[in-house]
């Protein structure tokens, strides 16, 4: 009888394959990797259909079906049993990944099937994210191919812990031992150092039945499992589980006044009412009152249940939120290195802003450098700035702001990422962190009892970045030093931050490559967050010459805070004014990486303020800039004391 597969279209039939994986603890999960030439589907075929190991319902399905569209003789049409995806698919992406589900009466078994050519690196990756094992697919006759060490990294980048080296085609090669030893060994070579928790060889035909369910005969001498054997007893070690607590904050629930909850899935770990849980931002801690859901009060939540977590104390937490053990935290940063693998036409350039968005956290964030990139075929490591479709790089990723993440090695949810194009909102990049480049790593933020609302209340108006940006000789520091007169003069709190004056100090260890230009203003952005955080009026005068980095400080801080001020003085007229001389040695070579002349200038799209020099002067313009901090009600009306305050 041929099959007709249907595949899993409703709602309801996708939530019901996610409810078994989370309810059976004995559930695995894995990976095919090979082309149709090794005989990926004849094995498949072996799996799902000669061994009847087909759910009841989707025989039921598969029955009706079958009547429908006749048979198809040998040639089976395993159609795609579809799981959501859905996100990705919103994201104008499509992975041609396949779920297919069966079970036996030892375990139920999730199996993600993909594509095997190689451009369709994505989809495996896809697959294999949420795989416990893998199975490496070899012919043979033709040994170990660059595909099968391109599928062996991509299953190891992707934490894949388990191998099944499934040497097929043993009928071709007269059940040889010899060269079934032959490959192995030539596997190993390139498998072993990867850190695999096994790796297991076995020798097969899938087109005759040989070690896949039934002992080869002709292969006697194979001493190991067969594949459902292996496949049904392999002990898999539940990360999840016994990793530390992890929620991230999917949304407040709040639906009157007298309950607040946070809800989401929780990603790793447990919790029980009584337990003490922190936000891992803000450092902020409580005990755990109830863990509620649609069915009723839980004892105790593990990871995958959906929860609503009610907390003793009013404290405040976000979409984007993570609620964690206290005493195992996870990393807080807003730079890391990840192995990015990318998705899009156009190539990832680095400095380039895109959207990140990791569990319910969403950043902007720049690959601020590619350490290397990966050949996938030979595995060789080589230099590059971009990244083509299909390609990975180990990448050092700057976010805006500090995300709270555990390397993907740890906590798979907690390290795995997407990059979002924030223009066409596509999806063009997928990552897997691999460790915070903070220096200063198991530091926790501390929360304080003086806030900035306290310390702001006391100066009378509210804190803010005033960033000057613009060429060099704009007029950034003129006028910046005219509107802090003014605020003092109105008995502001200020402070001014000037380039030329922070690169004799806390700066004075960087140049004007790209790189240091991007390290000048993200230790400015801290400073100048410092200085909010003191309730202060903060002016900034730096070219700050690439927009990531400017968002990146807006970023810092929170939404209404920061003033982006586009001092544009046309590179000519600023070239002509020439007050420091520095044009003139650039144009005669005399200094490199020189702003506007071999060295870019992102002019800001959409800034608070533009002040046009050429046909203002700097004491109107400095006036323009108090002027909207009032409308913006960061001071009052005339200099008053603001009452109102609601930071
Ligand atoms: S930024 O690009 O990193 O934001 P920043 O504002 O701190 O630059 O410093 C710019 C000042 O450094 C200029 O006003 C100029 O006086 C001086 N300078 C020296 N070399 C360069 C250069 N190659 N490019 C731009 N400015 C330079």
């Amino acid at each position: 009888m041929a099959t007709k597969v249907t595949p899993l279209r409703t709602k309801e039939q996708r939530q019901s394959v996610r409810d078994l994986a989370a309810a059976e603890m004995g559930v695995l999960r894995f990976i095919t990797c090979g082309s149709v030439d090794d005989g990926k589907s004849t094995l498949i075929g072996r799996l799902l259909y000669d061994t009847k190991l087909l759910f009841e319902d989707q025989l039921a399905t598969l029955k009706k079906d079958s009547a429908k569209h006749g048979t198809q003789g040998e040639n089976m049409d395993f159609a795609l049993l579809l799981d959501g995806l859905e996100a990705e698919r919103e994201q104008g992406i499509t992975i041609d990944v396949a779920y297919r589900f069966f079970s036996t009466d030892k375990r139920k078994f999730i199996v993600a099937d993909t594509p095997g050519h190689e451009q369709y690196t994505r989809n495996m990756a896809t697959g294999a994210s949420t795989a416990d094992l893998a199975i490496i697919l070899i012919d043979a006759r033709r040994g170990v191919l660059p595909q099968t060490k391109r599928h062996t990294y991509i299953a190891n980048m992707l934490g894949v812990k388990h191998l099944v080296l499934a040497i097929n085609k043993m009928d071709l090669v007269e059940y040889s031992r010899a060269r079934f030893h032959e490959i192995v060994a030539s596997y190993l070579a390139i498998a072993d150092s990867l850190g695999f928790e096994s790796i297991t060889p076995i020798p097969m035909s899938a087109l005759n039945g040989d070690n896949v369910i039934k002992k080869s005969e002709a292969m006697s001498w194979h001493q190991g499992p067969t594949l459902l054997e292996h496949l049904e007893t392999i002990q898999i070690a539940d990360v999840r589980a016994d990793a530390p607590f992890r929620l991230p904050v999917q949304w407040v629930n709040r639906p009157n006044l007298d309950f607040r909850g946070f809800s989401g899935t929780v990603i790793s770990g447990s919790v029980k009412p009584g337990d003490q849980v922190v936000v891992a931002k803000s450092g902020k801690t409580s005990k755990v009152k109830a863990l509620v859901t649609a069915d009723g009060d839980l004892p105790i939540a593990k990871a995958g249940d959906a929860i609503t977590l009610v907390i003793e104390d009013e404290i405040d937490a976000s979409r984007g939120d993570v609620f964690a053990a206290p005493d195992a935290r996870p990393e807080l940063s807003n730079q890391f290195t990840a192995n990015v693998l990318w998705m899009h036409e156009d190539a990832l350039t680095t400095g380039n802003a895109y959207v990140l968005k990791i569990g319910s956290q969403t950043v902007q964030a720049a690959v601020t450098g590619i350490r290397h990139k990966i050949d996938i075929n030979t595995l060789d490591k080589t230099a590059g700035n971009s990244l083509g479709l299909n390609e990975i790089g180990f990448c050092n990723i700057t976010a805006n702001q500090p995300i709270a993440f555990d390397p993907y090695k740890t906590i798979r949810e907690g390290g795995a990422f997407i990059l979002i194009d924030r223009f066409t909102n596509q999806t063009v990049g997928a990552g897997m962190i691999e460790f915070s480049l903070n220096r200063a790593t198991n530091v926790h933020r501390h929360a304080m009892d003086v806030t900035k609302t306290s310390r702001s209340l006391i100066k009378g108006h509210k804190p803010a970045i005033l960033w000057f940006t613009g060429l060099s000789g704009a007029g950034k520091s003129t006028i910046a030093n005219l509107v802090e007169r003014k605020l003092s003069a109105m008995g502001a709190h200020t402070y001014s931050l000037d380039g030329d004056n922070i690169r004799q100090g806390l700066n004075k260890d960087l140049g004007f490559t790209d790189a240091d230009r991007v390290e000048n203003i993200r230790r400015i952005g801290e400073v100048a967050k410092l200085f909010v955080d003191a309730g202060v009026i903060v002016t900034a005068s730096f070219i700050s010459p690439f927009r990531a980095e400017r968002d990146m400080v807006r970023g810092l801080v929170e939404k209404g805070e920061f003033f982006e001020v586009f001092v544009d003085t046309p590179l000519a007229i600023a070239e002509k004014r020439d007050v420091k001389g520095l044009y003139k040695k650039a144009r005669a070579g005399q200094i490199k990486n020189f702003t506007g002349i071999d060295s870019p200038y992102e002019a800001p799209i959409d800034p608070e303020l533009k002040l046009d020099t050429a046909h203002a002067e700097a004491e109107a313009m400095a006036d323009q800039v108090i002027d909207h901090l009032r409308q913006a009600g960061i001071i009052g009306s005339a200099g008053e004391p603001l009452n109102d305050f609601s930071i």
